[in-house]
């Protein structure tokens, strides 16, 4: 049974928790076939993904975590993910994110440990059966990223559709070089983010907890209207 654009809009969400369980891969290929029809500025289609499951996922897995476990100096990231000082209304939005976040985790406020084994996660793929790697060419721009957002949207969009949830992450940029050692990604391309998909765990809380947003008046304007 098919779902409206609203309610998928509606039902996705972030999932930090995955089940084990296998996505068969027709049905993540019709989810990227149909992706194809994502806008783009000029029709560039600047986008590139390498969609890993089983053993190749693993042993990205495994490299990373060897690199996470050498501590910080060992990330490189591709990228600031947030500019320096990064200041408000962004900082405040990311701050009551992390609240509610580490409230669902049981993770208290102080506890630094506790935030780091959640982060780490991200380099499992929280669980997810796959993982979609997310490429750009360094020679393309910011309108250009602005298309893969377009495109990760509409898959993540369609994948609901399907019953199937993910999680944007761009936390793999961090170890982008080694991500792309694995997956033969020359320096010509940088790692934006990685897509867990999968099915959600539906009892846990981290995939649970409400996520606001800014009220509609602090980011749109509206103006010559009756
Ligand atoms: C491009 C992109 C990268 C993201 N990277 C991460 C990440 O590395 N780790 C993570 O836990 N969440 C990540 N997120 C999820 C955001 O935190 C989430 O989209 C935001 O808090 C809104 O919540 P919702 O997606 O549940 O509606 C990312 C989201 C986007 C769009």
């Amino acid at each position: 049974m098919s779902i409206s654009v609203s309610e998928a809009v509606a039902l996705r969400r972030s999932v930090r928790r995955f089940l084990p369980d296998p996505i068969p891969l027709p049905t993540i290929r019709r989810v990227l076939e149909q992706a194809m029809r994502a806008p783009s500025g000029g029709n560039v289609q600047p986008w590139n993904g390498i969609v890993l499951t089983g053993e190749p996922l693993n042993a990205v897995i495994a490299a990373v975590l060897k690199q996470v476990a050498l501590g910080p100096d060992a990330a490189k990231p591709e990228f600031p993910v947030y500019p320096p000082g990064m200041g408000s209304p962004w900082r405040d939005r990311q701050i009551t994110l992390g609240k509610a976040l580490y409230t669902a985790l049981h993770i208290e406020r102080h506890d630094m440990e506790g935030r780091h084994r959640q982060h780490i996660e991200n380099f499992r793929a929280f669980g997810a059966p796959v993982c979609m790697f997310v490429t750009i060419d360094r020679a393309l721009g910011p309108p250009q990223w602005g298309d893969v957002g377009m495109w990760l949207q509409t898959i993540m969009l369609l994948l609901r559709e399907q019953g199937i949830d993910s999680c944007a992450q761009e936390a793999w940029s961090a170890y982008g070089r080694t991500v792309r050692d694995c997956l033969g990604v020359g320096d010509e391309k940088l790692l934006y983010c990685g897509l867990a998909i999968g099915y959600r765990d539906g009892g846990a809380e981290v995939n649970n907890f409400p996520v606001p947003r800014a009220p509609l008046d602090e980011i749109v304007t509206f103006r010559g209207f009756e």
